[in-house]
């Protein structure tokens, strides 16, 4: 039964009592049933004013919104019209130059700017805060460290997970060696590239990429990745159409019917790989076509004189460096551009094709790093930084110094790498070099050949003699490695090994030799001092920071085997960092002296970017004396190259700061053991 209402109840009440008291009751059932219309009706424009209310906040909201989104994208546009702007007549004039066509060009800049729509927020505010420090990479406190990530943590994720141990290196730049899409058992270590926006999948995927970046940039980590531009794997997807006899994709390539102009390339374009993959061509005997490859046969050369390529690749680039890349590594440089007659090394427009890729970067993202990796003899290399108000390159590897320095090792004769150090010192001080004593590839004898002719030492038999001392076939030597593509035409050969075993950590261990050890350590240490000391930035190799020593198992793997490289490309021994916490182990004493000295560097104002750095001379051939000053202090750092201690005079009686013992004296002579070294810091 439906319930009645109170006023109802309230009538029929009323209807039952005397009349008097009836008129009240219906009166009053009048007024509260008026007042129960009144408090609805009320309730009701309440209602409705809250909802209007709402409706009008939510509408000002989404305008406001959208004003700021408006706002924000009129900001982001003025900014990279600013930036275009910027660079955009010169970008254009060698554009032109090159392949003269104006609707690609156009397309490149529509898509610039769709790439900087593309690039996140927190992109586009570390762009901003680099645009407003300069230099940034340049701070005394960067330390690098390049690694595998399936040997350092298996896959991306894992490496995310071992930040901690990054951090407790001191690393604040992780170099992760090629990771994106690559054939198994034809990807030259990742250098063949099937896909640039594909991860490989046993390593993980783009989003756990972005995701390690983003957690890197949180704790002031920069990320670099290989940038392959010089070719693409046999599988990419243009190689795979290009076989398939695509016109359009075969000139992206360099193909060739006729055997004659392969050959006429040969007579002049030396070889990278003589013994493993020799040429710089290959047929397809399906197509009936060569193809150049001056790497591996499954690494086809890429044709920049073909604008669609060009293009394309600037927008690998960018693509990658929006997933949150700090440092761009441009693998193999030198060789991007090919002219028949010629070296196919070097040639003006790969210089013209850096500096428009530098102009792109600082258009679309501005916080990326070029790294160069010009491997090539000295005065090659400098061009690739540009000129101060035209740079290319941001950095590039110093790498006459790293083989001069392994030279020094071997002969105990710090000459020409005084000489070399003397080079790079002259150069303006915005040039800024990446050091290291070991990194994936081999060592290659590039060294000044015409200044050690001068003292005696020629070229083919000089680098029998290092080969023969790392490898341990000297007396005396406690070098441990291998030769890498050993040419037996010109009798030359580079050189694989980690820096332990070429600084006798694994000979040592295998005779259990204590003695042998502590030399062994303190030659590693010293040589690790030394690389800290140069101007530019440290770059350490996984694993170096224990002394990990050679990995012989890549001979069970047929893919590994024929590439002596793999012999320094080992897994990461994870068991090996337990004994850090003991201090007398070798891993100990080699990570904590690491360690010491790059919380030194990082303190002192002497190790700054801008230091002014010079050697000295000294009359012993084994000393090598590094000066650096700056900030009213100076550096003296000094070296011995050789097995036996020295004592080595100051230049004149001053207080010395020992930087590494903390002592502070009046100090006139040092002694120092073999392979010692030591950091004196004096005010001016
Ligand atoms: C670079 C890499 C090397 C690779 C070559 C071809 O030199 O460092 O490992 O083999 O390029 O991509």
């Amino acid at each position: 039964m439906a319930k009645k209402s109170r006023a109802v109840r309230k009538k029929e009440a009323a209807a039952s009592t005397k009349p008097a008291a009836a008129v009240k009751a219906a009166a009053d059932t009048k007024a509260e049933a008026e007042a129960e219309v009144k408090a609805k009706a009320e309730a009701g424009a309440k209602k409705k004013a809250e909802a209007e209310a709402k409706k009008k906040a939510e509408a000002e909201k989404k305008a406001k919104a959208a004003k700021a989104a408006a706002e924000k994208k009129e900001e982001n546009d003025r900014i990279f019209a600013q930036r275009l702007g910027r660079h955009h007549d010169e970008l254009r004039w060698l554009y032109m130059e090159l392949y003269g066509n104006d609707d690609m060009f156009a397309e490149l800049c529509g898509q610039m700017k769709r790439y900087y729509d593309m690039r996140n927020d927190k992109l586009k505010q570390l762009d901003a805060q680099r645009e407003v420090a300069g230099e940034w990479y340049r701070k005394r406190d960067m330390v690098g460290m390049m690694m595998y990530i399936d040997n350092f943590a298996g896959n991306i994720k894992g490496v995310q997970e071992k930040l901690s141990y990054i951090e407790k290196c001191n690393v604040n730049y992780v170099h992760l060696m090629p990771f994106l899409d690559s054939p198994k058992g034809r990807s030259d270590g990742g250098y063949a590239v099937a896909d640039f926006r594909k991860v490989k999948p046993e390593l993980g995927t783009m989003e756990d990429l972005s995701e390690l970046a983003e957690k890197c940039h949180e704790k002031g980590i920069s990320l670099c990745m290989d940038f392959v531009m010089n070719h693409t794997s046999e599988d990419h997807e243009w190689a795979v159409k290009a076989r398939q006899g695509d016109g359009e994709y075969m000139s992206r390539y360099f193909f060739y019917a006729d055997p004659s102009i392969p050959q006429e390339y040969e007579k002049t374009v030396p070889q990278v790989f003589p013994t493993t993959a020799p040429g710089n061509f290959t047929y397809l005997p399906e197509l009936g076509h060569y193809v150049m490859t001056t790497f591996y046969p499954y690494q086809w050369d890429l044709n920049y004189r073909n604008p669609r390529v060009f293009n394309e690749m600037m927008y690998n680039f960018l693509y990658l460096a929006n997933q949150g890349m700090d440092i761009i590594r441009i693998d193999a440089v030198p060789y991007i551009w090919k002219e028949l007659g010629t070296n196919c090394r070097n040639l003006p427009q790969v210089h013209t094709i850096v500096r428009m890729m530098r102009m792109i970067g600082e258009i679309v993202c501005p916080g990326i790093v070029l790294l160069g990796e010009v491997v090539m003899e000295p005065d090659k290399v400098a061009p690739y930084f540009g000129t101060v108000e035209k740079p290319e390159c941001h950095m590039l590897y110093n790498v006459t110094t790293m083989a001069t320095t392994w030279n020094t090792v071997a002969t105990r004769d710090i000459r020409l790498l005084r000489k070399q150090m003397d080079i790079v010192c002259a150069l303006p001080r915005e040039y800024t070099f990446l050091n290291y004593l070991r990194c994936h590839d081999d060592i290659g004898w590039g060294l000044d050949y015409d200044t050690l002719r001068t003292w005696g030492m020629e070229e083919v038999p000089h680098k029998k003699y290092l080969n023969d001392y790392f490898q341990g076939k000297t007396e005396g030597s406690v070098s441990r490695g291998e030769l890498y593509n050993e040419d037996l035409v010109t009798g030359d050969a580079r050189f694989c090994a980690t820096t332990a075993s070429m600084c006798g950590v694994e000979s040592a261990g295998f005779e259990q030799d204590e003695q042998k050890m502590d030399q062994a350590i303190t030659k590693d240490v010293m040589l690790h001092a030394y690389m800290f000391t140069q101007s530019g930035i440290p770059m350490l190799y996984s694993g170096d920071e224990i002394g990990q020593v050679n990995d012989y198992t890549y001979k069970d793997d047929p893919e590994k085997a024929p590439d002596s490289r793999y012999i320094h490309r080992g897994k990461f021994n994870w068991d090996l960092v337990e004994n850090i916490k003991d201090k007398s182990s070798v891993q100990g004493r080699i990570f904590n002296a690491l360690g010491k000295l790059e919380k030194i560097r990082r303190s002192e104002p002497v190790f700054n970017a801008d230091a002014k750095v010079w050697t000295k001379d000294y009359s012993d051939q084994s000393i090598l004396w590094i000066v650096r000053r700056a900030e009213g202090e100076e550096l003296h750092a000094v070296f011995n190259f050789s097995d036996y201690p020295k004592t080595v005079w100051m230049p004149e009686k001053a207080e010395y700061t020992n930087l590494l013992s903390g002592g502070m004296d009046d100090i006139v002579t040092v002694d120092m053991p073999g392979w010692g070294f030591f950091w004196m810091k004096r005010k001016l």
